[in-house]
């Protein structure tokens, strides 16, 4: 792999787009391509074998742009096992980090809770990594599958989102969490209004950070980080760019990013 190669980025939508960030903030010099699925998703509701057939047509279209590391920046491909998608594609592939140690870290009285998709909390992921680590943790797992069809929605100043964010934070506080775990990419989309409803008393940690920290690692072991000039962004969808491009612009308002619809074979 050489370093003037891109680094591919993929989600099911714009969530990763947070992630992204991240990994600009991180990695200037980096060229980024990032591919959101918004023709499909969400892909939280959907079936394993569906959802792997896409991560395989993404993973596909990051072969023909010749990148050399590709993030998974999305919980709900990650949980099905990076290692399991690397078939015969030939750059490495990193997930998002399921952040065990840093809620262990953050939470005093080691009360979890773990905000996701409907798919990521049915394979308990992060639950398991979390109790590997200390088992005598309590963790809740959340399910809320009504957030990322109102994020991919543009409905940021809804009712409808005011009422689920109420939902879902209400659970979080019958379980008597400490701290809170964004593991789905499109909730820091909604940080501030799950901080509103949840108050001072409770940590949120989003993992994107250390998920860039784990693709910096990779990068160096292959000895192909591109450390000198500035980067560039090309952000492409599957479908409805002017979306695309307003829901981009939340999370990066004042970087120039080329922006494509692209077609997925
Ligand atoms: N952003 C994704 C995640 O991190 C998936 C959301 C979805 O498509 O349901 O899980």
């Amino acid at each position: 792999m050489k370093k003037d190669m891109p680094i591919g980025v993929l989600d099911s939508g714009v969530g990763g787009v947070s992630v992204l960030k991240c990994l600009r903030t991180m990695l200037p010099a980096e060229d980024f391509i990032y591919l959101g699925d918004t023709a499909r998703t969400p892909y939280g509701p959907r079936k394993e074998e569906e959802v792997r057939a896409f991560v395989e047509q993404m993973l596909c279209f990051f072969d023909e742009k010749r990148v050399k590391l590709v993030v998974v920046a999305c919980n709900t491909l990650t949980v099905l096992g990076v290692e399991t998608l690397k078939k015969e594609h030939k750059f490495d592939i990193v997930g998002m980090s399921k952040g065990a140690e840093l809620v262990l870290a953050a939470s005093k009285e080691k009360k979890i809770g773990v905000f996701a998709t409907e798919f990521t909390i049915g394979t308990g992921a992060h639950k398991d990594a979390i109790l590997a680590i200390d088992p005598t943790a309590c963790v809740a797992p959340i399910a809320c599958p009504k957030f990322v069809p109102l994020i991919e929605g543009e409905k940021f100043a809804s009712t409808e989102l005011a009422e689920a964010v109420t939902e879902y934070t209400d659970k979080l506080k019958a379980a008597g969490a400490d701290t809170l775990i964004l593991s789905c990419t499109h909730y820091p989309f909604i940080r501030k209004e799950i901080e509103n409803a949840l108050g001072n008393d409770v940590n949120i940690i989003d993992p994107a950070e250390e998920t860039a920290r784990e693709a910096i690692k990779v990068l160096a072991a292959n000895g192909c980080a591109k450390t000198q000039g500035q980067g560039s962004t090309t952000i492409c969808f599957t479908a409805d760019l002017d979306r695309g491009i307003r829901l981009a612009k939340h999370m990066l308002p004042d970087t120039e990013n080329v922006f494509k619809l692209v077609n997925l074979k």
